[in-house]
């Protein structure tokens, strides 16, 4: 059975994460969302949050579990029996970034492989940072991130 881990802040989940979390459950048996809990980080979501999110939002996958993890990655993997790391790429400007985290990671365990998905073209644009930024003047997110996230996006917002 093929098991993968994909790896992220999620802060918030975005619609280009579902799309790359979609085409990952299709070629792995089993998927972990390993959602990064940073003791250092002040994210916007709790890791809690952002777990409860995802679950809820990732409910009707039944290959797909969502967790937390704190520390290591390669760490992490190896707990949940798996030697594929599933990343993203948006573009070239994402690559340099994630070549140089799949070799590190490569170094902390030579049996781990990263795997990268390219997102779809409408996903191509946008991030987590940029969807916060755009939520926090009131722009347009619709077709940047789930209804929930939306919802809860401006709960978060009315309090800052
Ligand atoms: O969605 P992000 O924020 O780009 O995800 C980054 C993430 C969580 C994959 C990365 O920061 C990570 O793996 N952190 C855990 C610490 C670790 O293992 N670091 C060594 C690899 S560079």
């Amino acid at each position: 059975m093929k098991t993968a881990v994909y790896p992220g802040s999620f802060d918030p989940v975005t619609n280009g994460h579902l799309d790359i979390i979609s085409r990952a459950s299709r070629i792995i048996d089993k998927l972990y969302v390993a959602v990064l809990d940073n003791p250092s980080k002040t994210p916007l979501f709790t890791a809690e949050e952002r777990v409860q999110q995802l679950k809820q939002i990732l409910k009707d996958y039944d290959n797909v579990e969502v967790m937390s993890f704190s520390g290591l990655l390669v760490d992490f993997a190896r707990s949940v029996n798996s030697n594929i790391i599933v990343r993203g790429l948006r573009g070239v400007t994402d690559f340099s970034y994630e070549f140089q985290m799949a070799l590190s990671n490569r170094s902390l365990d030579s049996d781990i492989e990263t795997l990268f998905i390219s997102a779809d073209t409408q996903y191509l644009f946008f991030s987590s940072s940029q969807v916060k930024e755009i939520a926090y003047f009131n722009g347009n997110i619709d077709n940047m991130v789930p209804d929930l996230i939306k919802e809860q996006l401006q709960k978060k917002m009315k309090k800052y």
